[in-house]
This record gives C-alpha cells, structure tokens and sequence, in this order.
C-alpha cells in the first residue's frame, strides 16, 4: 500500500520572527511511517518542524505552515491507499503576516486569525477507497467529541488522546472504528501503538472491519 503520514506541528507566522504553534514534538508520526515501512508499504511523510532526523527509507517532506502541508498532502491523496493524520495543524492563522518585526506600543495588541484548512475533512470529502485515520486530541474526557470527528470527517479510525501525549514517550488512547468497535490502549510505546495501527489499516484495506 502507498500510506501518507503527517507529524508535527504547523507553524503560522505573524511576523518575520514571531509564529502560532505547539508543543507536538512528531514522534508519533514518525513512528506509524517506520512502522508502515517496515510491513512493507510505500510511506511519505510529511511533517512539520521537528527536532527528529528524516527516517531512512521513507519519502520525506518538510512543511511549515498548514497551508505547505494541505498542500502537500491534497496533491498526494488520490494516489494513496491510507493516510494517518497524526499532525497537530495549527486551527488558526493570522490574516496577515507582517513584514519585519512588529514593533511594541502601550496598551494591547490583538491578533486577527482566520481559519486554515481542515486537511483531514478535506480528504474525508475526497475520499474514494482510501482508509483514513485521525488523531483527536481532546482535554478531560473526549469520547463523544473523537466520535463526532470520526462521523464528520469521514474517517475509519480515530486515535483519541489527550495533551500527555505531547512530551511523553509512552501513549495511553482509545482507537474508535467507524463499524462502532473500540479498543483502549495504557501506557504503550508510541513504537508499538504505530504498528497496532498499521495493522489495522491492513486490516480495512484487506476487507475486515
Ligand atoms: N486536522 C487537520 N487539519 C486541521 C486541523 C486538524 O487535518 N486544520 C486533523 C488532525 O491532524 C487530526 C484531526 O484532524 O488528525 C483532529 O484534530 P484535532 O485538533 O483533535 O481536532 P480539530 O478538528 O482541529 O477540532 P478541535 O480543535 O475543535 O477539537
């Protein structure tokens, strides 16, 4: 299979020195790619600015902001079996980026942000055989939100984790699958929840739940 894997943040400039971003540090993503390369798929991975080394083997792409990476991913999307969205995009992006710095002035300064592009919604509304697989980053308890996002953007599984993720080397989530199952997952490696989840993808693509 051809497997399109996001990682990271976005970031969305306001100034020539100053961004929007947050604290995703990529390693789930590069994870399920060396795990989708290792079971013998063809990966991409596109990513945001990450501290980790371009895995060996794999199609990399670097991007910045979520526009570089809609980018990157839409062109890409109809000659892919499988996408795993594991990139944290930035929701909003300043109207305009300023050139220079912005200089400081008594009194407040206000943002002005707009909406980017819902890259994974997008690729649900596009979809034809692809299996595609969200992340719902989600504080307290998620559950009806993941499954709201696993309705709305058309997707066959959702990871649902919470911001502990972010820093940690270890992962605990529930995985919700669009047939209603559901499995939860305590405190593994990101390593080996990648490869649950390339299972999984395999799973669909050979015609299972
Ligand atoms: N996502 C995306 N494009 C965006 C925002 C999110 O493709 N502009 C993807 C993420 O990569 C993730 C999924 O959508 O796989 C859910 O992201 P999340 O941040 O949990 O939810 P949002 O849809 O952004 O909704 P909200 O921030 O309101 O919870």
């Amino acid at each position: 299979m051809r497997i399109l894997v996001t990682a990271g943040p976005t970031r969305e400039f306001i100034d020539s020195v100053r961004f929007i971003s947050n604290p995703s540090s990529g390693r789930m993503g590069f994870e399920v790619a060396c795990a989708a390369e290792k079971f013998g798929h063809r990966v991409v991975l596109i990513s945001g600015p990450v501290e980790l080394a371009a895995p060996e083997g794999i199609e990399f792409v670097k991007v910045i902001s979520a526009q570089d990476m809609a980018r990157e991913c839409l062109s890409r999307f109809p000659g892919c079996d499988a996408v795993v969205m594991t990139a944290a995009v930035c929701d909003y992006k300043p109207v305009n980026r300023e050139s220079g710095k912005i200089k400081k002035t008594p009194g407040r300064l206000r943002l002005d942000l707009v909406r980017t592009v819902d890259i994974l919604a997008r690729m649900g509304m596009q979809k034809e055989n692809q299996v595609l697989v969200g992340f719902a980053l989600e504080v307290g308890d998620g559950r009806e939100n993941a499954l709201a996002k696993l309705a709305s953007k058309n997707l066959d599984f959702i990871v649902l984790n919470s911001p502990q993720t972010f820093a940690s080397e270890t992962i605990s989530c529930w995985i919700f699958g669009r047939g209603g199952g559901s499995k939860e997952y305590r405190n593994v490696t990101k390593g080996f929840l990648a490869e649950e989840i390339v299972k999984m993808i395999e799973s669909v693509a050979d015609g299972g739940s």
